[in-house]
């Protein structure tokens, strides 16, 4: 092997690993991000609210990572545009929030959070129906 070509393989096995390294936390579970929709109804009456069940849900597992005043690497690899310290920024993409996140008859999507403390399934439950309701304040 060329002294070049040794060098070159050098160069991109180094590129590779990098590449992988920056992909950070999420890596292990790319695979199961994301599942199929939850397919959750909205029972009449429902008492899942933004106050009571919303933001103490997402302020507990979520906003570390994917909150606006985060930026950088203090995101934890989490995607820009999807904040969730409001109620706008969860409307935004709460269909990513139900594949990824939520249960309800048709999947119990376990994508989120990667890691750390991470929501039972029926707190999964309680989202899916949050969202199928329109998630009410
Ligand atoms: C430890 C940091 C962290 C926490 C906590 C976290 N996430 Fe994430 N989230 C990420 C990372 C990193 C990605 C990107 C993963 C990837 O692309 O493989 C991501 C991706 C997502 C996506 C997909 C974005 C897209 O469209 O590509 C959604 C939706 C999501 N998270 C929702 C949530 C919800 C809801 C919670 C709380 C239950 C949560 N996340 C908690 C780090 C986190």
């Amino acid at each position: 092997m060329s002294a070049t070509r040794w060098f070159l393989g050098i160069a991109v096995g180094a590129v590779v690993l990098a590449s992988q390294m920056g992909h950070g936390g999420g890596c292990g579970a790319d695979e199961e991000l994301f599942g199929p929709p939850t397919e959750s109804t909205c029972p009449t009456p429902t008492a899942l609210t933004y106050e009571n069940f919303g933001k103490p849900f997402m302020e507990r597992y979520c906003t570390r990572c994917h909150d606006s005043d985060l930026v950088g690497e203090q995101r934890q690899g989490a995607p820009s545009f999807h904040d969730f310290d409001t109620l706008f920024g969860i409307k935004a993409v709460s269909d990513h929030i139900d594949e990824t996140t939520a249960a309800g008859p048709a999947a119990v999507n376990r994508g989120m959070p990667a890691e750390g403390l991470i929501p039972t399934d029926e707190e999964r439950y309680q989202l899916g129906e949050w969202i199928a309701c329109g998630m009410p304040e």
